[in-house]
């Protein structure tokens, strides 16, 4: 758990609530995240996702690991720690995003549980909704995608403490959201998770 550092800070509420946000732009706010293997589908999945709520008139915004990474994160590397640590700021800052009324879209390996709880935790305490979509496909399956080589690296001892390969990733147990990509159309998952959204009163209708 990462202490509180500065002393003497309190949260400042303004005069707008999060209810009059949700007013405004007609959704409610709430984060997406998706977890699973690289090369599972989560960046896929989430663009498209992106892109189908746009359609339908709603605001999301994509939160990626690698572009991540590139910016906020870009002092972290792969360790237990320093993923705890991703995981973490990615966290809080989804809560902020979910907060304004956009739904979010959190696309991290994110591969161990307790990380991926403790986001849960901060979002609950905040009461804001977390929806932990599990983007689930074998090992066999991600490492014959190779989307981007990493699993032959990995293999080849090229890249150390890789998810999957000489790292955990531990699945989540009863994720809101079960999407089997080596099964399912990329179609297939954002009519599920636009379904779940829409019964569950995420879209405002
Ligand atoms: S997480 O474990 O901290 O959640 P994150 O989703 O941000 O990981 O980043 C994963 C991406 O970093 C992968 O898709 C891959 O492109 C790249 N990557 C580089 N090294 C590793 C590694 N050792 N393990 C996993 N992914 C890695």
């Amino acid at each position: 758990m990462t202490e509180q550092v500065a002393t003497n800070v309190h949260w400042h509420h303004g005069e707008i609530t999060r209810e009059d946000r949700t007013r405004l732009i007609k959704q409610k706010g709430a984060t997406l995240w998706f977890t699973g293997l690289s090369g599972s589908g989560k960046s896929t999945v989430a663009v498209a996702l992106e892109q189908k709520l746009y359609e339908l008139g709603h605001l999301s915004y994509r939160l990626d690991g690698d572009n991540i990474r590139l910016g906020i994160n870009k002092n972290l590397g792969f360790s237990a720690e320093d993923r705890a640590e991703n995981i973490r700021r990615i966290g809080e800052i989804a809560k902020l995003f979910a907060d304004t009324g956009v739904i979010t879209l959190s696309s991290f390996i994110s591969p161990y549980r307790e990380d991926r709880d403790r986001v849960r935790a901060i979002h609950d305490t905040a009461g804001l909704t977390f929806i932990e979509v599990f983007v689930d496909c074998p090992l066999e399956e991600v490492e014959r995608r190779d989307p981007k080589g990493l699993y032959k690296k990995a293999r080849a001892g090229e890249i150390k403490n890789f998810t999957g390969i000489d790292d955990p990733y531990e699945a989540p147990e009863a994720p809101e959201i079960h999407l089997s990509t080596a099964a399912m159309t990329v179609e297939e998952e954002v009519n599920l998770i636009v379904d779940y959204l829409k019964t569950n009163g995420y879209l405002g209708q």
